[in-house]
């Protein structure tokens, strides 16, 4: 049952707006005293010619009231008191029929969204500021899917630019083949560093990389299969880091694949009158919207990051042909998209406006002492064993006797770092603070896990509800807070849909907890004396959990049973 539409088709059929303007309208009030929904009748003034508040007097006597307990009004506002047995009974028993299921919706269906993420470099780190964006994009791909789009996962991997060739005239020169093996991403950084160090005293080393990308763009079969065997290397890495967290992807296509597709842009934008040459250099002029050229070829003729990224939005839209375009980018790079995206409207692309920057912060460590194997570099393997070591203690310490110990640590442990990730807006710098973010108190990730855990715990001692459950017994202002707090789980998916932000999901996985452990707090399930109560109450914990798990799993985030 959906309140807002029942309230919206009423009130239509009395002053006659339309239902879907009037269900935006509808508000949830935030004191329990201004009833479960509100309509504030400010808008209809204008039209209805009386005061607000001599339209909510109006409607409340007019309006139908079945299926409310009372309709008032309240100076400007219309406010709705559902009939909380009706209200719970819908709620929790859609829940428990649903299951892993509820939450899913239909809203995106036939609509297709393309979300690109992670995208790291090859041959170089994946750092904590990709994690942010790998965790941020798989987020999103999870609620879109939730909200019933069909979506695409892409990682636009950084495997092409000159840097390749300066990687494989060190590769030549310094590279510890026994080392490469062992750690891929360090021995190519090691020797990427020392190039751009020699190179400072040897500057005809540069010259040398430039050839030898210069062979690797001619498709010359060495370079090529350096190249190949570095990339290879790489994403054997990237992909033990996909594996620990449960991220995966539709398409691997990165730069590279661009590469014999740049010819046609540079051509494209200069039939359209927009390459302009500038210091050797072909750019796009984009003073008019203040912001600095889009180059598009070097003065070298190198082709460059934003020519791949006119070349991949192209070649997105032809093959997917999508409604919208997601890139999940740090905010550092927000003046690079909105250059390229410029050009891209300039150049005739009316669906330029369908592809978005969603942008996120920096990461920072509060102690700023996180353990590093080379000190400078923050690697996120670092970061996610030392978060299941320190969960592994705090376990260790609560509850020795526990099953799975290594496993348990694992999922709570790399949940929490996913949780402080996305707890607030993805704009704002993110600071790790190892006590705060797997305190089991608090707004994080343990906390949220734990309070699963303990509703599971009270399913096995005491077992499931029983059949006909009688929900009218579920009428205290803490049970039915908690019950409004479940319904609402649509609504907050559809939310995070909008402002493209998980932390909708994370902030509504800490509220659910929050009203779940106050009615745990409030009542001692397993001494209830009324057997139906008793029973009412064991499915509104089965059905909590099922929506902790469900918006958890949103976020990447895997319950565990027992904690
Ligand atoms: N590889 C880039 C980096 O690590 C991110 C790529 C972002 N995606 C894009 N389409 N430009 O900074």
């Amino acid at each position: 049952m959906d309140y807002k539409k029942i309230i919206a088709e009423r009130i239509n059929e009395i002053i006659g707006m339309d239902v879907e303007e009037l269900y935006k309208i509808i508000e949830v009030p935030p004191k329990k005293d201004m009833g479960d929904f509100a309509l504030p009748c400010f808008q209809f003034a204008k039209v209805l010619r009386k005061a607000p508040n001599a339209i909510a007097e109006d409607i409340s006597k007019k309006i139908d009231k079945s299926g409310f307990e009372k309709v008032e009004n309240l100076g400007p506002y219309l406010n709705f008191f559902v009939d909380k047995a009706d209200f719970v009974r819908e709620t929790v028993e859609k829940v428990l029929n649903e299951k892993d299921n509820y939450g899913l919706m239909k809203v995106g269906e036939g609509k297709k969204v393309l979300i690109e993420y992670s995208s790291p470099n090859i041959a170089k780190p994946f750092h904590v500021g990709h994690l942010f964006g790998t965790v941020l994009g798989s987020s999103l791909y999870k609620i879109f899917s939730m909200a019933g789009y069909d979506c695409v996962r892409i990682n636009h991997l950084g495997d092409w630019g000159t840097q390749f060739g300066k990687l494989i005239s060190a590769y030549k020169k310094w590279c510890d083949e026994e080392a490469l093996y062992k750690d891929p991403i360090k021995e190519l950084l090691r020797i990427y560093v020392k190039f751009h160090k020699e190179a400072e005293k040897n500057p005809a080393l540069e010259d040398e990389g430039r050839m030898y990308f210069k062979r690797l763009e001619d498709g010359e079969k060495e370079e090529v299969e350096l190249w190949t065997k570095f990339k290879d290397l790489s994403l054997r890495e990237f992909k033990k880091v996909y594996d620990e967290l449960g991220v995966e992807f539709d398409s691997y296509t990165g730069e590279s694949f661009y590469s014999d597709k740049l010819d046609k842009i540079e051509e494209e934008l200069a039939n359209k009158g927009l390459l302009t040459e500038s210091n050797g250099a072909k750019v796009v002029m984009l003073e008019d919207y203040n912001m600095p050229p889009c180059i598009i070829k070097k003065a070298d003729g190198a082709s460059i990051y934003a020519t791949r990224d006119l070349a991949a939005a192209e070649y997105r839209k032809e093959t997917y042909n999508f409604d919208k375009s997601i890139y999940v980018v740090g905010l550092e790079q927000s003046l690079h998209f909105k250059q390229f995206l410029k050009t891209l409207e300039l150049a005739g692309h009316e669906w330029a406006k369908d592809c978005i920057h969603v942008s996120y912060g920096l990461v920072r460590f509060a102690e700023g002492k996180l353990s590093t194997r080379n000190g400078d570099v923050i690697f996120l393997e670092d970061l996610l064993k030392e978060s299941v070591q320190k969960t592994r203690e705090i376990i260790e310490e609560k509850n020795p006797e526990l099953k799975d110990k290594e496993e348990v640590s694992k999922k709570v442990g790399i949940g929490a770092v996913i949780f402080t990730y996305l707890k607030n807006g993805r704009e704002r710098d993110i600071i790790f603070d190892w006590k705060e973010m797997l305190s089991f108190e608090g707004e994080t990730g343990p906390y949220v896990q734990y309070s699963y855990a303990r509703a599971k715990s009270i399913l096995r001692k005491l077992g499931e509800a029983k059949e006909s459950v009688d929900y009218s017994k579920l009428v205290s202002d803490v049970e039915f807070d908690l019950v409004k707090q479940l319904k609402n789980f649509n609504d907050v998916i559809l939310h995070a849909v909008d402002r493209l932000e998980p932390s909708v999901i994370t902030r509504y996985a800490i509220e659910v907890a929050k009203a779940f452990n106050k009615f745990y707090n409030a009542y001692n399930i397993s001494n209830t004396a009324d057997e139906k109560l008793k029973n009412a109450r064991l499915a509104l914990v089965e059905a909590t959990s099922i929506v902790i798990k469900n918006s958890l799993k949103l976020i990447g985030i895997d319950v565990v049973e027992e904690m």
